[in-house]
């Protein structure tokens, strides 16, 4: 079965963007095959597969002018620090005066003085801080501006009491560019109080599988829809190319990121390669470039990801040929957070390949000190040219030439009454209504009259860290309460207003339940609205392996199948940052709406929900489908340009009131269990541990202790210790020390034994990264526990014992040494438990099964 859309604007897709879209099917779907012999055709890479561009803005003689002065004036060390951008913990404007530092940034979480509530008034006073260090020429120098960056991707959401908008992915569901331009502008107002000058967005990724944990950043997965909404965003946040205060007054520094092919990595890993064609790059990916560079956005940023094995970081021909010479950019190249130190033959601290290759400034949060100098170093001694310095330096004045930022007129400044004001979040709400999306509406249960009882269930309904996902004031959106959202309202906050001022009763219950005298009718619930979906999370805490929503513990769908036994029809409003394999959930309901991730106005989704008293619909649902819906789990690649397109709802669905529509409620429930399909790498602990497993520390005769932040210990007296380290990135590693006081084991568990007997299949090894950092001195065990009474243990001793201490290594296990121990690969419930009695400490990371891999393991066994 396959919805598509019966009326409206149709599919908005491969628009004018450029010609070919129509065969690009052909070519993503055989990418995988035909993917070696391109990469090897590419690496030079092509200029002609990208349309020229001309600069957003003529060359203005006066800018040019004063930026060449500027230049004159200036000594190489003031230059390079010009390039470097420090992040707010680990900078003092001591050391903005000193080193004559270009920029700071505030990263995802981090606020003035590490405080989370501190006020608009003393971001404004940091800033301000800031900036006269950097006009501060009392020990010589030239006055230079810095410019403050922070991610204002959903409102100005770093800071407490800010209006916090419809991440883009809702977004994308209006389909409405004009509104996206509204929204640009009152968050460049709320960014502009705060003395902040510069805003990390709009992301104008273009996402291909959709359990990229970025993929609610994205409009949508319809190219045409990206490039109009990044022109908009821009104009919005910037102000009109032929404004006179365009980027100065209530108008902000945008940057478009993350250059390039981020939304298109294999398998939807962040940070990893994209290995398209040059052509398909410029026609799908950089769909967003060719709405922002015309609409003359300043910054663009670097992106993590590689493209064919070469990181975008380092990357001269994506960089410099293509966008800075093709596409006529004349703005300045921002790297991301310590992006550049992937690049091959770099490190954190020095990295000359990067801005040979095109990098303008560098964003490296903590060790800014130690790059500034060996990049100095590396321009005195020619190994960066000085042509190349220079116009980096020249990038970055032009862009504070422009913006106005020599002239310091902050209108705005300290006015904290703009921060979540009622014109601003009335303007939330209306993008709220606008981006929900009716997917089901069996028997035409919606819109609900307010005159009713209505039982409103889940553990989203009244939770505003659900409703606003990751990127809300803390980095991951974890860790925030009802007091970090003041003048917020939630989801059921807004169904009750709707319902209590009609003369109905809304009465709230998290697990659904109610008693004889809840509501005072006396009656039962006529309805449940049910408001679930997924928890925060950002960039790749949120990679998944499974599109399989709630794959772990199906509680969701327990509650509604509660409900629906008692005979109340249900209503299921779904939150989440991307389209999720849901059939379950959505048999199991009534009626079905996308919320995705809808920001502080939760008011929104009951303006649409409901009719007013006299059951008058107040607002039509107008959101359509900003991604194609899975009908089966493993479309994780799911989109019109394939020339098998089956989903379950086309991009651009979207039901109105009153059509007729029946979904089935006997959609295939073959979720993960379905064995169709290539296998993939199964993933229990990457970056974090990934459902169905959870990282647990057990003892015997001791209930287990989950991990649920990022440390864990056992008992009193603490005997195992479980903390989160970095290896590569922030946080993807685990530490775990035994102090060997009794024996203990920590393992990955699933709550219910899962069938995995086809990695046995298949050849499969159980691989990690380890680093033994003190040896063990007793015997060390690996085991795959199956059920109660069957675990298969290993001896690890040698194995670690030959490991060198302190450093990072590949360990692998054929699971058939396992099986030879007696482990069974249908019902496995810890997928890997390491025990000792005694004294050990090692670091684990990326620890999976992965298909064909017996062969090549550290630790073989012949069966
Ligand atoms: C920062 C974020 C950043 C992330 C990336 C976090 O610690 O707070 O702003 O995006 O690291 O690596
Ligand atoms: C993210 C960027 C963000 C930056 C600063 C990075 O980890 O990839 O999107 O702008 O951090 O917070």
């Amino acid at each position: 079965m396959s919805f598509s859309r019966q009326v409206g604007t149709g599919l908005l897709l491969c628009s004018a963007i450029l010609a070919g879209c129509g065969e690009r099917a052909a070519s993503t779907d055989a990418k995988a095959e035909t993917q070696g012999a391109e990469t090897a055709a590419q690496a030079g890479g092509d200029v002609s597969a990208w349309p020229k561009l001309e600069p957003a803005l003529p060359k203005d003689p006066a800018v040019e002018a004063r930026v060449d002065e500027l230049m004159a004036q200036m000594s190489l060390e003031e230059k390079v620090g010009q390039m470097i951008q420090a992040e707010i913990k680990y900078v003092t404007p001591e050391d903005v005066k000193k080193y004559h530092l270009g920029s700071v940034l505030n990263g995802g979480g981090s606020y003035p003085d590490n405080d989370k509530f501190a006020t608009p008034q003393d971001w404004l006073a940091l800033s301000e801080a800031f900036f006269e260090a950097s006009m501060d020429t009392s020990d010589g120098g030239t006055a230079i501006p810095i410019i403050w960056g922070s991610d204002a991707v959903h409102g100005h959401n770093n800071i407490v009491g800010a209006t916090l908008y419809p991440h883009n992915i809702g977004l994308g569901a209006a389909r409405d560019p004009e509104l996206i331009r509204r929204i640009g502008e009152a968050t460049a107002r709320e960014v502009a109080v705060t003395g902040v000058d510069w805003t990390f967005a709009p992301t104008v990724a273009v996402v291909r599988d959709d359990r990229w944990g970025r993929t609610y950043e994205s409009y949508s997965e319809d190219p045409a829809v990206v490039k109009a909404y990044a022109e908009a965003m821009v104009k919005g946040l910037q102000g009109e190319k032929n404004d006179d205060d365009f980027l100065r007054g209530e108008n902000l520094v945008a940057t478009a990121k993350h250059w390039i092919g981020d939304g298109g990595t294999m398998r939807g890993i962040d940070r990893g390669d994209n290995q398209v064609p040059e052509k398909e790059l410029a026609e799908v990916h950089a769909a967003g470039y060719f709405g922002a560079l015309p609409a003359g956005v300043q910054t663009v940023m670097a992106s993590f990801n590689s493209w064919n094995g070469d990181r975008l970081h380092g990357h001269k021909h994506l960089l410099t040929d293509v966008l800075k010479e093709r596409l006529g950019f004349d703005g300045f190249v921002v790297g991301d957070w310590n992006g550049h130190k992937f690049v091959p033959g770099c490190t954190v601290d020095s990295c000359a390949a990067a801005i040979n290759a095109g990098l303008d400034m560098f964003m490296v949060p903590s060790d800014w000190k130690e790059l500034y100098k060996n990049t100095l170093a590396q321009a005195q001694s020619g190994e960066i040219p000085m042509a190349r310095i220079d116009d980096a330096v020249r990038r970055i004045l032009r862009v504070k030439v422009r913006a106005g930022l020599f002239e310091h007129q902050r209108p705005l400044a300290g006015k904290d009454g703009i921060l979540g004001s009622d014109e601003h979040r009335a303007l939330a709400r209306e993008a709220v209504r606008k981006s929900l999306v009716l997917l089901k509406n069996n028997d035409q249960l919606l819109p609900l009259k307010p005159t009713q009882n209505i039982l409103v269930a889940g553990d989203g309904a009244d939770n505003l860290s659900k409703q606003s996902g990751g990127w809300t004031i803390s980095w991951q959106g974890t860790g925030n309460t009802r007091e970090d959202f003041p003048g917020a309202t939630s989801i059921f906050e807004g169904i009750e207003a709707a319902v209590e001022g009609a003369g109905g009763e809304a009465l709230l219950s998290e697990q659904g339940e109610f008693a004889a005298d809840s509501f005072a009718n006396g009656e039962k619930p006529d309805v449940a609205i049910v408001v679930f979906g997924e928890e925060p999370y950002a960039e790749w805490h949120g990679d998944l392996s499974s599109l399989e929503y709630q794959l772990a513990t199906k509680k969701d769908l327990a509650l509604l199948k509660k409900l629906k036994s008692q005979g109340i029809p249900v209503v299921s409003v779904f939150l989440s940052g991307r389209v999720l394999w849901v059939n379950k959930e959505m048999n199991a309901s009534d009626a079905f709406v996308a919320a995705w991730l809808p920001g502080s106005e939760g008011a929104g989704v009951a303006d649409v929900l409901f009719t007013d008293a006299d059951g008058n619909v107040r607002y039509e649902f107008t959101g359509t489908l900003p991604f194609s819906w899975p009908e089966e789990v493993h479309q994780t690649v799911l989109n019109p340009y394939h020339k098998n397109y089956e989903p379950l709802f086309e991009l651009g669905y979207g039901l109105q009131y009153g059509q007729e529509s029946l979904v089935s409620n006997e959609l295939t429930e073959d979720g993960e269990t379905y064995t169709d399909g290539a296998l993939e790498d199964a993933w229990m602990l990457v970056s974090r541990p990934r459902a169905p497993w959870q990282l647990q520390i057990a003892e015997a005769d001791r209930a287990p202790v989950v991990m649920a932040g990022n440390r864990a210990v056992s008992g009193d007296d603490e005997n195992i210790i479980v903390a989160s380290i970095d290896m590569e990135s922030q946080e993807d590693a685990r530490q775990i020390q035994w102090k060997g006081l009794r024996g203990g084991s920590v393992t990955l568990a699933a709550e219910k034994p899962q069938d995995l007997s086809r990695y046995l299949k298949e050849g499969a090894a159980l691989s990690f990264d380890v680093r033994v950092d003190s040896k063990p001195e007793q015997p060390v065990s690996a085991a795959v526990a199956c059920g109660e009474d069957c675990v298969a243990e290993l001896p690890l001793q040698n194995a670690l014992q030959s490991l060198e201490t302190g450093e990072w290594s590949k360990l692998s296990i054929d699971l058939q040494c396992f099986v030879d121990k007696g482990a069974d690969f249908s019902q496995v419930s810890n997928a890997l438990a390491l025990s000792t009695e005694g004294q050990l400490s090692l670091a684990v990371a990326n620890i999976k099964y992965v298909p064909n891999a017996a062969e090549d393991a550290e630790i073989r066994c012949q069966g």
